[in-house]
């Protein structure tokens, strides 16, 4: 009897806290999304220094993740990436907004991110999400013609 295409599996998309068996995954995926990649070694310090690290998952598979510190009523997304295979479907959005919960649910009052200028996807997001610039940081990425500014964006965290 012929498949009915309502009886497909659905996808399954969640998220999970980031073990240190992932990292190595998570590394790659991240050396594919940046000209200027994190190590093995930060993603590993970042679980030591207890941030809270998540990633996401569609069938058991890793596609993407998302890295956030959290203290003294002000939470940082300090990384946010999306498999580059897996983008423009919605996980970005998705894990952005996991990231707002968790850290409201840290009793931030503030969520701060940097992001350069020319990552214009990022910025997208970001402020779709109402997220607003609040400042610029002069040369704070490397570039590959010397440095280059970061955005910093800001979102209000309504208790
Ligand atoms: C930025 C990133 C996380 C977005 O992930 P994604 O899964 O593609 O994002 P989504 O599909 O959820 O998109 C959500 C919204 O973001 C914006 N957006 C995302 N990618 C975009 C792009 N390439 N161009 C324009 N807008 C984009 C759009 O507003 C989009 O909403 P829409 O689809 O209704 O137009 C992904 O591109 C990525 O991992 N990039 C590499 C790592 C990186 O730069 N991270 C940010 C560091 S600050």
């Amino acid at each position: 009897m012929a498949t009915v295409l309502k009886d497909l599996p659905v996808p399954q998309f969640g998220f999970r806290r980031m073990l240190e068996d992932d990292v190595r995954v998570v590394a790659e995926t991240e050396r594919a999304s940046y000209t200027y990649p994190w190590s093995e070694g930060i993603f590993r310090d970042c679980l030591r220094a207890g941030y809270i690290c998540r990633v996401a998952e569609v069938d058991g598979i890793l596609v993407g993740y998302g890295i956030l510190s959290v203290g003294a009523g002000e939470a940082h997304i300090l990384n946010l990436c999306i498999r580059p295979e897996c983008r423009c479907r919605g996980m970005g959005g998705k894990m952005l907004t996991h990231l707002i919960d968790l850290a409201r649910a840290g009793g931030a009052t503030d969520l701060f991110l940097e992001v350069r200028p020319s990552n214009v996807g990022a910025v997208r997001l970001y402020q779709s999400a109402a997220f607003q610039q609040v400042g610029i940081r002069r040369g704070y990425y490397q570039a590959e013609n010397g440095r280059e500014d970061a955005v910093v964006m800001r979102l209000a965290l309504n208790p």
